[in-house]
């Protein structure tokens, strides 16, 4: 390789359109290839990109000595070994802002969706019926959502939960009395969401402190009745402990996008009548895609070319 090129590899599916500030670039040689896969010697690799897919342990690190930037096209790390990283002296960063707004819609879009059980009654529909009695829904209107993990997403949710005229409570331990007011929801104690909430929706990262936050205790004390919502990350909701709570028809219905292990083929959550499943897809549109992959390109080239990295 010429002095000045750095190897790119770009192991999970990300908008061509977005990766364009490294495609363009000359200092950079870009291979798109799945990390097990690849025809690129792991030692030569100078920057690697990835959205969920790809999970990124210390053995792998230790197969990439060159290795200097992870480029997370997407929030979460958690696939991520972050000491293990910062052991092997990569710096991670990722684009914290790019699908703010996909999400948002797509819990919102799962939350119409449950209370009216749209894809349930389409789905009838495509198999010839006419259920018009089976399928009576639920008003938003004056409702109570409770959204767990007030960060930017929990707050458009916020806002679009507003228009629907609903009360919007938040729980958060960083969320300050002024943010609260700002964005015109009442910050709450774990125990009151829960108690209080006829729709839960969970927006926190996946970390020891939030993993299993809904579980078989805390589940007990929300509202019977109740609509569940997780479109954050897999394992902040105990699965097992849902799947009984809504056989048990404690929580009326739920509707989830990710999982505890993706892909997530025939889970058992899946199989229920009352729980939608969508598979990973709340930051999928063209929208979010091209903000992350460009936030990232632009973030790991300057990097590589001795800029600072803001968002690691
Ligand atoms: C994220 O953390 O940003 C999302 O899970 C999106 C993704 O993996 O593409």
């Amino acid at each position: 390789l010429e002095k000045g090129i750095y190897n790119v590899l770009v192991s999970d599916n990300m908008s061509e359109d977005g990766l364009k500030p490294i495609l363009e670039s000359a200092t950079v040689n870009v291979v798109r290839e799945n990390i097990y896969e690849t025809s690129l010697p792991l030692d030569e690799v100078d920057a690697l990109l990835i959205r969920s897919a790809t999970t990124v342990t210390s053995e792998l690190l230790d197969q990439m000595p060159n290795l200097r930037i992870i480029g997370r096209a997407g929030v979460g790390v958690d696939n991520v070994d972050l000491e293990a990283a910062t052991s092997h002296g990569v710096v991670v960063i990722n684009a914290p802002d790019g699908n703010t707004i996909s999400t948002a819609e797509h819990t919102f879009a799962m939350l119409a969706s449950l209370v009216r059980n749209i894809p349930q009654a389409n789905q009838s529909m495509q198999e010839g019926r006419w259920d018009r009695k089976k399928y009576q829904g639920a008003e938003l209107y004056g409702k109570t959502l409770g959204i767990i993990g007030f960060g930017r997403i929990g707050a458009e949710i916020a806002q679009r939960a507003r228009a629907f005229r609903m009360n919007v409570l938040a729980f958060d331990p960083f969320l300050t009395q002024s943010r609260a007011e700002k964005n015109h929801v009442t910050a709450v104690t774990l125990d009151e969401i829960l108690a209080q909430s006829d729709m839960l929706t969970v927006h926190t990262p996946l970390t020891k402190e939030t993993k299993g936050l809904l579980n078989e205790k805390t589940l007990k004390q929300t509202k019977p009745g109740v609509f569940i919502l997780n479109c954050a990350r897999g394992g902040i909701i105990d699965e097992e402990a849902l799947y009984h709570a809504v056989k048990s028809g404690h929580v009326r219905g739920a509707a989830i996008d990710v999982f505890e292990e993706e892909p997530a083929k025939n889970h058992p959550l899946s199989s229920l009548p009352e729980v939608i499943t969508t598979p990973h897809i709340a930051a999928s549109t063209s929208e979010a895609q091209q903000n992350v992959a460009e936030s990232v390109s632009h973030e790991v080239l300057g990097y590589l070319n001795g800029k600072p990295a803001p968002h690691a």
